[in-house]
């Protein structure tokens, strides 16, 4: 078979992993040949593809970022871009794509899906919110940099008697504050979820303060608080008309500090969570994800994407892996609560 393979959206440890194991099983196993797709869509819109073979995946399984590129480019957005990329797919003689991405790109996966298109997603996210797959690569990776981030700024903050924020990613979806933050000892974590009253947060860093310690907090990007004061959004919107957000960190250790009367500083972690080499974990997952994914094409099982569940990889249909979010069950929220303060 002739097989297109694209990443799409934010990038993440793990992209080129699969990308290999895709590669690797296809040609070896199934005699297949590859396209890569740069740039996300973007490459099947404008029919911008690279050689995709068993030399070029050499020696890419540790590194991080894709080497296919990524972007954010909705082909939803753009006039007829859906039988746009259809017609480019026939033109190359493609007999089906494989798209590996989040939310947004495989939202547009199931357009095509619809469409006519043979493809098969491939789940990937730091943020770890894609519905259908206990787990997306890239989210072990990020939740061991926060927690090294967390853990390195507790000491510095019990030597400075400061209370320290550690801004992580998530939008929508605070799993990466909440796995790191309950790794690292963290005395709050603040989520998306869950609108937090600052009230209760000063108390907590407070307490905190006179039990003779430096409060650590982690909070996601995009938590808020109840009365929705302290949000920062810098009014821009991506192709897919998420919200910018930023600045959360900020001024809350600027409002804490006001508060308590202790000095309080913030760290955002920011892309720093997405680069560089992925963990074992990341490695292994992306891997069997792209076996299985390849498999999933030669089974003529399209409109599917492959997840995990449990220790098992399977097929999930498109449509149920993009219909909501997967956010974090408020009970999971208060196992963390518990070492709060
Ligand atoms: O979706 C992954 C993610 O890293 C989010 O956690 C974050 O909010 C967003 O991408 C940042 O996107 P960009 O790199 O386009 O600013």
């Amino acid at each position: 078979m002739r097989i297109g393979v694209l990443t799409g959206g934010g990038d993440c440890p793990g992209l080129n992993a699969a990308i290999r194991a895709v590669v690797r099983r296809g040609v070896k196993e199934f005699g297949d040949e590859f396209t890569g797709f740069r740039d996300g869509w973007h490459g099947p819109l404008e029919r911008d593809t690279m050689p995709l073979d068993l030399e070029t995946v050499h020696g890419i399984l540790p590194l991080g970022g894709t080497i296919l590129g990524s972007s954010r480019t909705n082909p939803l957005k753009v006039e007829d871009g859906i039988a746009r990329i259809r017609e480019n797919l026939a033109a190359l003689g493609l007999d089906a794509l494989i798209a590996l991405g989040g939310e947004d790109t495989l939202g547009v996966a199931l357009a095509l899906h619809e469409a006519g298109v043979p493809v098969v997603g491939v789940p990937k996210t730091i943020d770890n919110d894609l519905s259908g797959t206990d787990y997306t690569f890239g989210f072990d990776t990020a939740v061991g940099i926060a927690t090294e981030a967390a853990d390195r700024l507790r000491t510095t903050a019990e030597s400075h008697h400061r209370a320290l924020v550690c801004e992580v990613m998530g939008r929508h979806a605070g799993w990466i504050a909440l796995h790191s933050g309950m790794a690292s000892g963290a005395d709050v974590v603040l989520i998306p979820e869950k609108p937090f009253d600052l009230d209760e947060v000063t108390a907590h860093v407070e307490a905190r303060f006179r039990a003779g310690h430096a409060p650590v907090l982690v909070v996601s990007e995009g938590a808020r608080p109840v009365e929705g004061s302290l949000e920062l959004q810098t009014g821009e919107r991506d192709a897919f008309g998420h919200v910018r957000l930023g600045g959360i960190g900020e001024r809350l250790a600027a409002e804490l500090e006001r508060r308590t009367g202790r000095e309080a500083r913030c760290v955002v972690l920011g892309h720093l969570q997405r680069g560089g080499t992925p963990t074992a974990f990341d490695r292994v997952l992306a891997t069997r994800f792209g076996l299985h994914a390849i498999e999933a094409v030669h089974a003529g099982d399209h409109g599917t994407m492959v997840a995990l569940r449990g220790t098992d990889i399977v097929r999930v249909g498109l449509a149920e892996a993009v219909g909501t979010l997967k956010t974090v069950p408020l009970e999971r929220y208060a196992e963390a609560e518990v070492f709060f303060g």
